[in-house]
């Protein structure tokens, strides 16, 4: 009897310090099990005597009832206790409010760049993209810029060996579109171009052009004015009037810059037009027939123009921005005004 009493002991004692479900198990077992201690006692009733066996079994078969019992409802009280706690632990606060979220934006270098291109796509030009790393033949031979070409040095190029650089202008795309593509050609290439120049508010080494490059039959003068007018009436406002003045460049003959009416004064004169009522957006012109020969093209029987427009400029135009340098020094509170 006092056995059984210390068992009974023994057990209770081992199951109120369990704390998780797995651990009652082998408490199970060492008790309940085959070889386990009810077993045990039993096998040692035939030690009783006659009068005894009834009793001392009885006790063991409550103890065993006990046991399952105490068992079960540990086990119970445990998981539901389990269950709490990882519902605890995965909890979450719906009513909080929602954390917001950053957007970013487009630099509005990008912004003007699209704007223009898509323009040009729907006047029906192509995307052609060359590469800022580029050879002498692409940057200047192959637009009639010869060897010691006194215009090469306007161009302040940064040479990286003899024969490569970093390109000056998106022109460099023009004998690229002509090997890639038979006439008729309208491409428009716009890219990142690079100089050795001084930086100011105005200027910078590293800038934006869009290139625009038409060969076909029968293209005239008139229609690179006609269509000059229409993209920058469609760019900049339909009141937008456009002078073109002959100019010098070397891949084009004849040769133009083209101003438009000031964005900001409408031509009336002020600062920012300094008074003149224009201001010069781009360089133009017929292309030189040194340059369609190069692109493999017979100039007696094909004609083209080409235009080529610095982005910067157009950007500081549009957003009212007076210093270049702002665009690239990725001042957040810059940016953040011209989203
Ligand atoms: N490539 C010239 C520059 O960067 C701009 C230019 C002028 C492009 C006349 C042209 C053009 O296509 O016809 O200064």
């Amino acid at each position: 009897m006092d056995t059984i009493d210390q068992l009974s002991k023994d057990f209770e004692a081992e199951v109120d310090s369990v704390i998780k479900v797995k651990e009652l198990e082998p408490i199970k077992i060492k008790y309940l099990g085959k070889k386990g201690k009810i077993t045990e006692l039993m096998q040692q009733l035939k030690n009783c005597s006659k009068e005894e066996k009834p009793l001392v079994g009885q006790k063991i078969n409550l103890l065993k009832q006990g046991i399952l019992q105490k068992l079960k409802s540990k086990e119970e009280a445990l998981s539901l206790s389990e269950k709490t706690q990882k519902f605890e632990k995965e909890w979450i606060d719906v009513t909080l409010p929602g954390r917001r979220q950053k957007q970013g934006s487009k630099h509005p270098v990008t912004q003007m760049m699209d704007h223009a291109l898509s323009i040009l796509k729907e006047m029906g030009f192509s995307v052609l993209y060359g590469p800022d790393i580029d050879t002498d033949y692409y940057n200047f031979e192959s637009l009639n810029f010869e060897k010691d070409h006194p215009a090469r040095d306007m161009q302040d190029t940064f040479w990286i060996t003899n024969d490569s650089l970093l390109r000056t202008h998106t022109s460099n795309v023009q004998a690229r579109a002509m090997e890639e593509y038979k006439p008729p050609i309208r491409i428009v290439a716009p890219g990142k171009c690079f100089r050795n120049e001084t930086i100011s508010a105005r200027s910078h080494v590293f800038f934006h052009q869009i290139e625009g490059f038409y060969v076909d039959k029968n293209v005239s003068f008139a229609d690179l004015l006609s269509t000059m007018d229409h993209f920058w009436k469609k760019l900049l406002g339909k009141d937008t009037k456009t002078l073109f003045r002959p100019s010098y460049f070397p891949f084009v003959e004849p040769g133009l810059e083209i101003d438009v009416s000031c964005t900001s004064c409408k031509g009336k004169g002020c600062r920012i037009c300094k008074h003149t009522g224009w201001l010069e957006v781009a360089g133009a012109g017929l292309v030189h027939p040194n340059v369609l020969k190069a692109g493999g093209i017979d100039p007696d029987r094909y004609s083209g123009f080409a235009w080529g427009m610095g982005i910067e400029r157009l950007a500081l135009l549009e957003y009212g921005i007076t210093d270049i340098r702002l665009f690239t020094e990725n001042d957040q509170r810059f940016l953040d005004q011209l989203r």
